[in-house]
């Protein structure tokens, strides 16, 4: 059993995030809305223990922080993370890297980049890479051709994509694809 946080985990990964709880895990939810992060546990009510959620905005980065350390000293550890952190919680981001890397250190970290306005790979974070070959992991979202056009994503192909992530453990996942990158 592992203790997984995930912050932005009621979205898109909301599929991934009951997965972990079906399979038995601790699951850390960060989200701000409190009544869709009850809906989850409130599904799994023999696991309503194992099962926190952190109703925070992760603009608010000392705040954010104080949830995650809070997250961690409850199950005392995180073993791994998954981060859908949109660009106002770079800040966070962060944060929440240096800390787990510097008081976890044996957190796997899944980082994802969305593709809406640049190509994801664009967003790849050489340090934290570098520096943690076997601890970063980065997902990249692209999008799926059908035919002659092109889509985005469903939330159902980023939860599955990032569950089979995990699975692989690599450096570096595509969900969909990602080259060329287009515009849509
Ligand atoms: N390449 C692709 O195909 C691609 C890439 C990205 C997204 N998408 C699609 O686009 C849709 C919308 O994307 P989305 O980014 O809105 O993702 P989402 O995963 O549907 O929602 C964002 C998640 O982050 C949380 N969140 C957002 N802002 C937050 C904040 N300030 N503090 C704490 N938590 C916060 C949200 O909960 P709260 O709102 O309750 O805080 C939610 O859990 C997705 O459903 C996905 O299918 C596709």
């Amino acid at each position: 059993m592992k203790h997984i946080f995930i912050a932005g985990g009621t979205g898109m990964l909301k599929g991934a995030a009951e997965h972990f709880i079906e399979q038995g895990h601790i699951v850390s939810l960060m989200a701000r809305n409190s009544d869709r992060l009850e809906a989850i546990r409130a599904k799994y009510p023999k696991r309503k223990g194992k099962i926190l959620t952190l109703s925070q905005d992760y603009r608010d980065t000392e705040k954010a922080m104080k949830s995650v350390i809070k997250a961690a000293d409850m199950y005392s550890y995180i073993d791994l993370a998954v981060l859908w952190i949109h660009t106002s919680g770079v800040e966070f981001s962060e944060a929440v890297k240096e800390f787990l890397f510097k008081h976890h250190p044996k957190t796997k970290v899944y980082q994802l980049w969305g593709s809406a306005t640049i190509h994801p790979k664009k967003l790849s974070q050489k340090e934290w890479r570098e520096q943690y070959p076997e601890h970063y992991r980065e997902i990249f979202l692209g999008y799926k051709q059908n035919g002659d056009s092109a889509r985005w994503l469903t939330d159902r192909e980023i939860s599955e994509g990032t569950i089979r992530a995990v699975e692989l453990d690599k450096p570096e996942f595509k969900i969909g694809i990602v080259d060329p990158w287009i515009v849509y």
